[in-house]
């Protein structure tokens, strides 16, 4: 049977009080419409379709080509949303799943399950239910004696009694797509003057068809997100699971609450993530390492067995075996191969550190490539900069730059060279030179008697 998705994602959002659409708030580092575009492909391979309404253009830009889209132009409500999707899809689906893309906690596997309900049911839907001790606005479900679903009645329409009823629509259904269709065009206008989708359980109800109820195993699958305290909750939620499941895979969490991880980050095993540690965006983490305290990691990818404390690293590539920090900041295109070692108060941009380099204190270094086993004295500086534009600096293998070595760009050090302490070097050094003052001058040639350890 074929099975297709529909995502509503049109309505405001009022309550996030937010210019920005309510499901392009990022969730576990990535858009609420994401989390839900993915449980979606969990359940079938056809491309969703996404109902969009406020703030349209902003979410199709950012969604791009991973949903189709179906525009509501006013907001007539839940049923009115799936109407819309129509023209696109009638006749072209066997199965329908209709969930809400701010409950960015569903699982794929959740769905699949409704799915497979809806295939065993003779009646025309299936939907998901959850128990929970906060009603916080849900629809309220009433059961039949044999288990199927009486209705749904909405909180607005709900008596007292009913408002006591503590199982919930939670906002995904499976619908058979031909039923589906014919069920919409009879919806009545609600009070509020809108079309609810979950009218359509009266239909069925009304005409005797079984509508199916599975109630969720994990309540907190059912976090819709209408405010920012339902944010942070979700948040959180995805959070705790992302936690666990690196912690399964074999990666120490000290402190997993404070351990900061984004859905699609990826962690190697035996890796140990102590406290206030952030791994942001497209990072990748190889095995054995060590990270934090107080580390932020974004977009970078990180090699087996390297160490990093109290720093910070974005758009980074470091290979294996090396040590970061404390206080070091890798920016943008910075390269540290195997081996090195980049102290305390360094910064790196733009820059190649071969394998074995070590930077220990205090330094800039940016629009450089330095070659292996190159030590950087503490406080040595590449002046990139002149005001106008950024300049290239090249540092061969094997090379001392003395404490405070001020590197004048375009400026380039030879192999086995050594500048000495203080040293400005603005024009190019040979290799196996020793260069010395401000302006750095070639003093004399470096033979293996001088070569330092
Ligand atoms: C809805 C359900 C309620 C359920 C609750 C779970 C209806 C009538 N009620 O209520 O039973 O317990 O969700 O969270 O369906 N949307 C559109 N176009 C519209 C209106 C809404 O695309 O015209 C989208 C919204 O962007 C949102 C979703 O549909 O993603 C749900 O709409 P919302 O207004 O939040 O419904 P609830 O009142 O929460
Ligand atoms: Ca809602």
């Amino acid at each position: 049977m074929k099975v297709t998705t529909i995502l509503l994602a049109a309505g405001q959002g009022t309550r996030m009080k937010s210019s920005l659409p309510k499901v392009l708030h990022p969730v576990a580092g990535q858009p609420m419409v994401f989390h839900a575009l993915k449980a979606a492909a969990g359940v079938s391979g056809e491309k969703p379709a996404l109902v969009v309404g406020h703030g349209a253009e902003a979410v199709r830009e950012r969604v791009g080509d991973q949903a189709r889209y179906i525009l509501q132009e006013r907001q007539l409500g839940t049923g009115h949303a799936v109407m819309q999707a129509e023209t696109l899809l009638a006749g072209k689906t066997d199965l329908l799943v209709v969930a809400y893309a701010d409950m960015p906690l569903l699982r794929g596997e959740t769905l699949r399950r409704l799915v497979e309900t809806q295939q065993a049911n003779p009646g025309p839907l299936s939907l998901l239910t959850v128990i929970a001790g906060d009603p916080r606005g849900f629809g309220r479900i009433l059961r039949r004696p044999d288990g199927t679903v009486a209705a749904i009645i909405e909180e607005a329409q709900a008596t007292a009694e009913q408002r006591a009823i503590s199982e919930l629509n939670v906002g995904a259904y499976c619908f058979s797509a031909a039923w589906l269709w014919e069920a919409l065009s009879r919806l009545a206008v609600s009070p509020k003057g809108e079309y609810y989708l979950t009218d359509t359980v009266a239909l069925a109800v009304a005409a005797g068809l079984p509508v199916q109820a599975i109630l969720l195993d994990d309540a907190l699958e059912a976090i819709g997100v209408n405010t920012r305290i339902h944010l942070a909750e979700a948040d959180q939620a995805m959070r705790a699971r992302i936690n666990q499941s690196h912690m399964l895979a074999g990666v120490t969490l000290v402190d997993p609450r404070a351990a900061y991880i984004d859905a699609g980050v990826t962690i190697g095993p035996d890796t140990v993530i102590w406290p206030n540690t952030y791994l942001h965006g497209g990072t990748a983490i190889g095995r054995g390492c060590e990270l934090g305290p107080d580390t932020l990691v974004r977009d970078s990818k990180v090699g087996d067995n390297c160490r990093v404390l109290k720093s910070v690293l974005e758009g980074a590539w470091v290979e294996e075996r090396v040590e970061i920090g404390p206080f070091a900041r890798l920016r943008k295109g910075a390269h540290l191969c195997a081996g090195v070692h980049m102290g305390n108060f360094g910064e790196v941009k733009e820059s190649t550190l071969g394998p074995g380099v070590k930077m220990g204190h205090f330094s800039y270094i940016g629009d450089a490539t330095i070659g292996a086993e190159t030590n950087i004295g503490a406080g040595a500086i590449t002046c990139n900069f002149d005001g106008k534009q950024k300049h290239a600096t090249t540092i061969g293998t094997d090379v001392f730059i003395g404490s405070d070595t001020m590197l004048v760009a375009p400026v380039q050090v030879g192999d086995r060279s050594r500048t000495g302490a203080g040293a400005v070097v603005n024009k190019d050094i040979p290799p196996d030179t020793l260069a010395v003052g401000v302006p750095a001058r070639a003093i004399r040639k470096l033979d293996q008697g001088d070569k330092h350890e």
